[in-house]
C-alpha cells in the first residue's frame, strides 16, 4: 500500500522534473546486456545529485562506484564547461560499459574512470596531492563506507559536500543484531558521523520506485 503510492509519486516527480533522455535510458538497458546489477540511483535521485552539485557550484567531482555511469552522467550534466568528474570503479567490465555510455552522452572529456580498488585509488590521490574536490558521491561497496568517508575528507576543503548512498537499507540499520555485512558497514559509518567533528551531517530517507533507502549528506567544516 505505502510502496504503491511511493512508486506512483516517484513517477509523478519523474514526469515533472526527472525525465531521462535516450542516453540515460540506454545506460540502464546496457546493464542488462552485460549482466550488471540494476543498482544505479533512480532518475529522481540522479536529478537530486545534479541539483545538489549545482547548488555548491561544483567544478571538481569525485565518485566512488561508477557501475554503468548512470549517476555519473546525471552529475556531469550539472557541471560547468570546465568541470570534471573522476569516478572510481573496481570492475573492468563496469568501467568499459560506463565509458561507452559516457561517450554516447558526449561527456568523455569531462569524466575520467579509474579502474581499481577504490581504497587504493583514493590513497593514491591523497599521496599524489590531487587537491580538493567540491562534491563527492560515495556509492561503492558498503562494508568500508567509514574508511571511504575518512579518505574523502582528506580530499576535501571547507564547504565540500559529501553524499553517501544506501545508508538506510529498508530500515535494516535499526537492527542491532543484523548479520548483513552491508548493513553492518553502513551502521558503522552512520555511527561515525555522530562524533565526527569535521562535518555537519544529516541522513535523508528516500522512498520511490526503488527499495526504501537513504543518503547521508555532509558538509565539511
Ligand atoms: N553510482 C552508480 C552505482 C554504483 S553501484 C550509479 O548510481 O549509477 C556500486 C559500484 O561499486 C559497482 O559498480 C561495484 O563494482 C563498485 N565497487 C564495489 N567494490 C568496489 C571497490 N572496492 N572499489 C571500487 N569500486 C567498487
Ligand atoms: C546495492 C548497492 C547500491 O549502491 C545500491 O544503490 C543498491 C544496492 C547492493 O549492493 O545491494
Ligand atoms: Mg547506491
Amino acid at each position: 500500500m505505502a510502496q504503491d503510492i511511493f512508486t506512483k509519486v516517484d513517477q509523478y516527480i519523474y514526469d515533472l522534473l526527472g525525465q531521462e533522455d535516450q542516453v540515460l535510458k540506454e545506460t540502464i538497458t546496457s546493464l542488462d546486456k552485460e549482466g550488471i546489477p540494476q543498482i544505479s540511483v533512480s532518475a529522481n535521485q540522479g536529478k537530486f545529485l545534479q541539483v545538489l552539485l549545482m547548488a555548491c557550484c561544483a567544478k571538481k567531482v569525485l565518485e566512488v562506484g561508477t557501475l554503468g555511469g548512470y549517476s555519473t552522467i546525471w552529475m556531469a550534466r550539472g557541471l560547468p564547461d570546465n568541470g570534471k568528474i573522476i569516478s572510481l570503479e573496481l570492475e573492468p567490465v563496469h568501467a568499459k560499459v560506463a565509458a561507452a555510455n559516457i561517450a554516447k552522452a558526449g561527456l568523455s572529456d569531462k569524466i575520467e574512470i579509474r579502474v581499481g580498488i577504490a581504497m587504493d585509488s583514493l590513497q593514491k590521490m591523497i599521496d599524489e596531492g590531487e587537491g580538493s574536490f567540491d562534491f563527492i558521491f560515495i556509492d561503492a561497496d558498503k562494508e568500508p563506507y567509514k574508511e571511504y568517508f575518512q579518505l574523502a575528507l582528506k580530499l576535501s576543503r571547507p564547504g565540500t559536500l559529501i553524499v553517501c548512498d544506501n545508508v538506510v537499507r529498508e530500515g535494516k540499520v535499526l537492527d542491532a543484531n543484523t548479520n548483513d555485512e552491508m548493513v553492518k558497514g553502513v551502521q558503522r559509518f552512520n555511527q561515525s558521523l555522530k562524533n565526527n567533528s569535521s562535518v555537519h551531517a544529516t541522513i535523508l530517507q528516500m522512498v520511490g520506485a526503488k527499495a526504501y533507502d537513504g543518503m547521508a549528506i555532509a558538509v565539511v567544516k
